[in-house]
């Protein structure tokens, strides 16, 4: 499903209201909402609005839980991490217990961070299925999606729920959820904005399906739904979007 909005705006107003029908249906049918936030620019008008009424008193922040899809290896104040950018956006404007946080221990051993978290989350989901009732993603413009980034070891993952990685472009050490662990999700959405991932998004989706050089073709939810939320400027060269009827032209 690929819902085309006229600009960041309103992709982010969808996305702010996409969380709170989200939240509001967990906590309907299981008694919490576990969310799972994407780093990155994008979402974080998203976050912005979230954090200001009317959404904030739609969500019941109580029963809310947030984790991290990935998380740069940099101090958590850093402005680079995506803790930080998250707390700025909304978790420091919104009545969340901070044990409802579980935020990915980027400034510590890698590996016992990415063990680490992996435990936590299997602990959150008490051993069952790690099922988590939204996530977000983003689109980078070489194709990667948390910190899946082409070429890596990791997108071939199969075991671990969270890894440590290497990214060489950036020269950075990043942790990110695996592709086995975000494919569980319930509900996953990507947010893509801008003429700058134009190119990218309709190699995503017209393009051949090349996983190593575009992991986030591997986004395929198990038993959940996939939802593409994308501005005009991001659809523009997408063919997908033209010829499809699941291509609807939304503005709220
Ligand atoms: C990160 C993100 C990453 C992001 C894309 C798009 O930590 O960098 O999780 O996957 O979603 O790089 O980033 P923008 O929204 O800034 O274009």
């Amino acid at each position: 499903m690929i819902q085309i909005y006229p600009d960041y705006e309103q992709l982010s107003l969808a996305a702010a209201k996409c969380f709170v029908e989200e939240s509001q249906k967990a906590i309907a049918k299981h008694g919490r909402f576990s969310v799972v936030l994407s780093g990155g620019h994008t979402p974080q008008h998203t976050y912005e609005i979230l954090a200001q009424p009317p959404f904030k008193e739609e969500v019941s922040w109580q029963q809310t839980h947030v984790f991290w899809g990935d998380e740069r290896c940099v101090p958590p104040e850093d402005s680079l991490s995506n803790i930080h950018m998250a707390k700025q956006a909304l978790l420091n404007h919104i009545p969340i217990p901070a044990s409802n946080i579980h935020p990915m221990q980027g400034n510590l051993n890698l590996q016992a961070a990415a063990q680490s978290y992996e435990k936590e989350i299997q602990q959150f989901f008490h051993g069952q299925k790690p099922q988590f009732d939204l996530i977000f993603l983003g689109l980078g413009d070489n194709g990667h999606t948390a910190s899946l980034f082409p070429f890596l070891p990791a997108l071939h993952e199969t075991q671990k729920w969270v890894a440590a990685v290497y990214v060489a472009e950036q020269d950075m050490h990043r942790l990110t959820m695996t592709v086995s662990l975000l494919n569980q999700g319930r509900k996953i959405v990507f947010l893509v904005s801008g003429s700058e991932k134009a190119s990218i998004f309709s190699r995503m989706l017209d393009g051949a399906y090349d996983p190593d050089a575009l992991p986030a073709q591997l986004i395929r939810p198990v038993d959940g739904e996939l939802l593409w939320l994308v501005d005009q400027d991001a659809a523009t060269l997408c063919k997908t979007c033209r010829e499809y009827p699941h291509a609807t032209k939304s503005s709220l």
